[in-house]
């Protein structure tokens, strides 16, 4: 294995590739702190973009002319190129390119749920799901009749363990949980809870949207059967997501979307399916976004995953102490030395979307809301949060820009 990098990242550096990152509002600077809703894109990836619009766009699989071929091996490559990333050693044959994370979970609920569960059968899903996954787990049960368990989320914000292993039992054929949480900013222990989904001959769908972007990630060492993470929020554009699926799963797996692309043989009676994972990618694939996908995970890795690893959590430790100077705010989730990028706060008796506000006035883009996690902003008992998340390019100067905007809104709300 490869050392980790340590150096600190040259921000100045990074951030001269987002041109983003230059905006004013009448004068104020632009801080933006959204990063788990969605990263900005480096000039690197827009290039890698208009260069394919300008000079090789074309259909793939199907044309035998010169861009067409061109099109085809550069997005069958950036197949390749995730399955690197991920540490998937089967290759392309186990990364499906979908639209988002939601899409890779609906692929896998429909794909293999429908078929695969009934009543008596049983989904393990936590607290601190994303409704990406929590909603279309729920719909996939009532439709086949499945039941599903939540593991418990504790004070600290951390799952309950002991309640995995006994939620977790013969009856349990699927285990889906978020191996970050984009609320509580914790880091769950997911190898450990594969181990024990598999002892009990489960499946586990491990939810990488928060994980992918700002760590290293081997999906052999988890042991994951599926892991789903966006493009757009690791420096990749839009309308990509990835899917992966050890090969002998997807192989048994259904398409649950049909038409062009994804067959191999159609008569008018039956059709028959392409190999993967090409079968599961219907109609015209997501050519550019699958090609800038991987102009994305070249700009990250040259930087380096544990480098960026590193500068993230520094960065969440800091504005969790900052955030902890202050009696009146109340900061969900873990420590801040045991956190990824992000800290979800509340500050007492001003709702959210009004911090949010503010802080937009002073230049600072935060997310306010229930942050697609619903049912856990109901058991903490909070109807929202504003949530601070950090990427390669934010800075502690802008975490303090954050922290001085606060004292306005507590001052307009005392
Ligand atoms: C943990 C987690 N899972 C899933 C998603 C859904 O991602 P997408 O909207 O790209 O499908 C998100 C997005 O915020 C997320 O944070």
């Amino acid at each position: 294995m490869e050392p980790p990098q340590t150096e600190p990242l040259d921000v100045d550096r990074i951030r001269s590739d987002f041109p983003i990152l230059e905006r004013e509002f009448d004068g104020t600077p632009l801080v933006y702190l959204d990063n788990a809703a969605t990263s900005q894109t480096p000039d690197q990836v827009v290039d890698a973009i208009a260069h394919y619009y300008r000079h090789y766009n074309a259909n793939v699989h199907r044309g035998l002319h010169q861009l067409s071929q061109e099109a085809s091996i550069a997005y069958e490559e950036a197949h390749d190129r995730v399955a690197e990333f991920i540490g998937a050693s089967g290759g392309r044959e186990e990364v499906v390119f979908t639209k988002n994370t939601t899409e890779s979970m609906n692929t896998v609920a429909y794909a293999w749920g429908l078929s695969e569960l009934g009543p008596g059968d049983e989904i393990v899903l936590t607290e601190m799901e994303h409704h990406a996954a929590l909603v279309t787990w729920q719909q996939i049960a009532k439709k086949t009749g499945a039941e599903v368990k939540f593991v418990r989320v504790d004070e600290e914000g951390y799952l309950d363990m002991d309640h995995a292993r006994e939620l977790i039992t013969d009856d349990t054929e699927m285990v889906s949980v978020v191996h970050v949480s984009n609320t509580l900013g914790t880091i769950n222990p997911v190898s450990e809870l594969a181990d024990i989904a598999h002892d009990h001959d489960s499946l586990i769908f491990v939810d990488g949207a928060q994980s992918a972007p700002h760590v290293s990630i081997d999906v052999e060492a988890i042991d994951a059967d599926f892991f789903a993470f966006s493009g757009h929020k690791m420096c990749g554009p839009t309308g990509i997501g990835v899917l992966y699926g050890k090969e002998h799963l997807l192989e048994e797996m259904q398409p649950y979307l049909y038409g062009g692309m994804m067959i191999s043989k159609v008569t008018f009676e039956d059709s028959t399916w392409h190999e993967l994972p090409w079968k599961f990618e219907a109609g015209t694939p997501v050519i550019a976004q699958g090609i800038a996908l991987a102009e994305a995970i070249d700009y990250l890795e040259d930087i380096g995953m544990d480098r960026i690893e590193a500068h993230e959590e520094a960065l969440a430790e800091y504005a969790y102490d900052r955030l902890s100077e202050f009696e009146d705010i109340d900061i969900l989730g873990p420590p801040g030395d045991d956190r990824a990028g992000l800290v979800s706060f509340n500050l007492d008796s001003v709702h959210a979307h009004d911090v949010s506000e503010i802080l937009n006035s002073h230049g600072v883009a935060v997310r306010a809301g229930d942050h697609c996690t619903q049912p856990l902003h109901d058991k903490l008992g909070v109807p929202a949060s504003a949530r601070a998340s950090f990427y390669i390019y934010n800075t502690r100067e802008e975490i303090d820009t954050m922290i001085d905007a606060l004292e306005d809104a507590r001052e307009l709300f005392a």
